[in-house]
């Protein structure tokens, strides 16, 4: 029987102690916002952008929300980035992606302060996780690294295999596996071989966008299983990546879907959010 990594419980862990360190703050005089950003009325995006503003509400920090219509101009939403670089009372920029098509994201998203880029998405930001100096990690990867550290699973020596190359996750996964002295392999789609790859693996990482891809015939015996997946089955039920069903009797550990990683990437934009004061911070 497979350790389940319970992303709720440390997810709710990481938000209570992101709220007492507000606390904090505000006895101190200081107040942290966050900018939430949303062009148009996607569906997903809607209610991820909800969670977000609710896990605020949580902590204490407050949200400052702009839901703008899909046929906002690229000048527009630069516009309103800048309003929220000069505001000293917005700690932190989100601007949920994806952005409509006629946009272009990467500028926006070079448009963030990086002191306020509390996604991890500006080159800024990936460039110091890169070399190691304090700034903003990308919050699912590095919910991840929480998640194996809060369960006992040490990272150090290990055969991490990151199966997904993504610019919000596959690779900024990798260069935290290796922050941590992991030994890391990162596959995806011209990957010759990759089951026996992720057959290596003692930390398998799958981050694919593909529902129930990666089965026991990819896994080691007592690899620990990190799914970043989420799908709606046939029957309308949550499942992952990875086949849970058949993955978990072979596993030493796996993250659930619902309840694995999914919790975790809004435990850590509270966390970041925390964080823009402590790296950037002048008092407002
Ligand atoms: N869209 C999907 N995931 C994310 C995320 O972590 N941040 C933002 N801004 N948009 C997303």
């Amino acid at each position: 029987m497979a350790q389940i990594i319970d992303g709720k419980a440390i997810s709710a862990q990481i938000k209570d102690e992101v709220k007492e360190e507000v606390a904090k703050l505000k006895e101190q005089g200081c107040e942290i916002a966050l900018a939430v950003i949303q062009v148009g009325s996607d569906p997903a995006s809607s209610v991820y952008v909800r969670n977000k503003k609710r896990a605020c509400e949580y902590v204490g920090i407050e949200s400052v929300s702009y839901e703008v219509s899909e046929d906002t101009t690229q000048e527009e939403l630069l516009e309103l980035v800048e309003k929220c670089n000069k505001d000293p009372k917005i700690r932190g920029i989100l601007v949920q992606l994806p952005l409509p098509k006629h946009m272009d994201e990467d500028e926006i998203l070079l448009a963030i302060d990086p002191k306020k880029d509390v996604d991890g998405f500006h080159p800024v930001s990936v460039g110091n996780m890169v070399i190691g100096e304090d700034g903003f990690l990308s919050c699912t990867p590095a919910g991840i690294i929480q998640l194996l550290k809060r369960s006992n699973i040490s990272i150090e020596g290990k055969e991490c295999v990151v199966v997904g190359r993504s610019n919000i996750v596959g690779k900024p996964m990798a260069m935290l596996l290796l922050r941590e002295n992991g030994t890391v392999t990162i596959c995806h789609s011209r990957t010759k071989d990759l089951k026996e790859v992720c057959k290596r693996a003692d930390i398998l990482v799958v981050a694919i966008g593909k529902p129930k891809f990666i089965d026991d015939s990819y896994v080691k015996d007592g690899a620990v299983i990190i799914d970043v997946g989420i799908h709606r089955n046939e029957n309308n039920k949550l499942c992952g990546d990875v086949d849970f069903e058949k993955v978990e009797p072979k596993a030493s550990a796996i993250t659930p879907v619902p309840g694995g990683v999914g919790p975790m990437t809004i435990a850590m934009l509270m966390q970041n959010c925390l964080e823009s004061n402590k790296l950037f911070g002048e008092k407002n």
